[in-house]
C-alpha cells in the first residue's frame, strides 16, 4: 500500500533494526501489551512470535516505511481476523520522533482501504486505554464509533486498565 508519503508493506527480518528504535522506548511502549524491546535479541523474539501467529492464519503484521526518509518507522497489523464475520482487530506503533505529523492517520487511512477494499472487511475493531489519548484521537479522527467501556479489562506492566472498544464499519467509512 502506498500513501503520499508512506508504504505499508509486510515485515522482513531486515526491519528489525529500525523497529528496535521504535520499540525500544518506554514511552512508546507505554499502552502496548510488550514490555520495551531492550535488544536485537527481543526485536527477533518478537519476530518469530509475529512469524508463528501469520502462519495460524488470523494476524497479518506490517512495517510503515518512510520513503523519504528511506526507513521503517513504525509498524501495524491486523489481528483477530474472522473471515467467516468479515471482522478482524487493528493494532500500530509510530516512532516518537515521527508523532503529531499525521502520519500514522495517513497510515491507517490506507490500511482501512485495504483492510475494507482487498480483504473484502466489514468491520475493524481496536480496543484502547482510555488514557492514551493520542490513539483514542486518531480513531476518531478515521470514523470510528466508540462502542463500550469494558472496566479493568487489562493488566499490563503492572497496572489495571480499562478498555474503549471502538468499531468501524466499511458502510460508514470516510471516502
Ligand atoms: C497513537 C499514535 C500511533 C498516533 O500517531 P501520530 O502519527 O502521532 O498521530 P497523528 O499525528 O496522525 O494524530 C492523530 C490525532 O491524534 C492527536 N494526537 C496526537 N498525539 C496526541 C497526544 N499526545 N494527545 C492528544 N492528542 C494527540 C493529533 O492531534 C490528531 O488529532 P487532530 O487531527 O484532531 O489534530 C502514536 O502516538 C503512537 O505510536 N503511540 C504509541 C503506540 C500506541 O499507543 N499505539 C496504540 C495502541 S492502542
Amino acid at each position: 500500500m502506498h500513501t503520499a508519503r508512506l508504504t505499508i508493506r509486510r515485515v522482513q527480518p531486515d526491519d528489525l533494526g529500525d523497529l528496535l528504535e521504535v520499540n525500544g522506548d518506554d514511552t512508546v511502549t507505554r499502552f502496548l501489551p510488550y514490555p520495551t524491546w531492550k535488544s536485537a535479541t527481543d526485536a527477533q523474539l518478537w519476530f518469530e512470535r509475529m512469524a508463528a501467529l501469520q502462519a495460524a492464519g488470523a494476524t497479518a503484521q506490517f512495517v510503515i516505511e518512510h520513503r523519504e526518509l528511506a526507513r521503517v518507522i513504525g509498524s501495524c497489523l491486523l489481528f483477530r481476523h474472522d473471515p467467516a464475520s468479515g471482522r478482524a482487530e487493528i493494532g500500530y506503533v509510530l516512532g516518537r520522533a515521527h508523532w503529531g505529523q499525521g502520519l500514522m492517520h495517513e497510515a491507517m487511512r490506507g490500511f482501512i482501504v485495504h483492510a475494507f477494499g482487498t480483504l473484502g472487511l466489514r468491520r475493524l475493531e481496536a480496543d484502547v486505554n482510555p488514557l492514551n489519548q493520542a490513539s483514542v484521537r486518531l480513531l476518531e479522527r478515521l470514523g470510528f464509533r466508540r462502542e463500550g467501556l469494558l472496566r479493568q479489562r487489562w493488566v499490563t506492566k503492572g497496572e489495571v486498565s480499562d478498555s474503549l472498544l471502538f468499531g468501524l464499519l466499511r458502510d460508514e467509512a470516510q471516502p
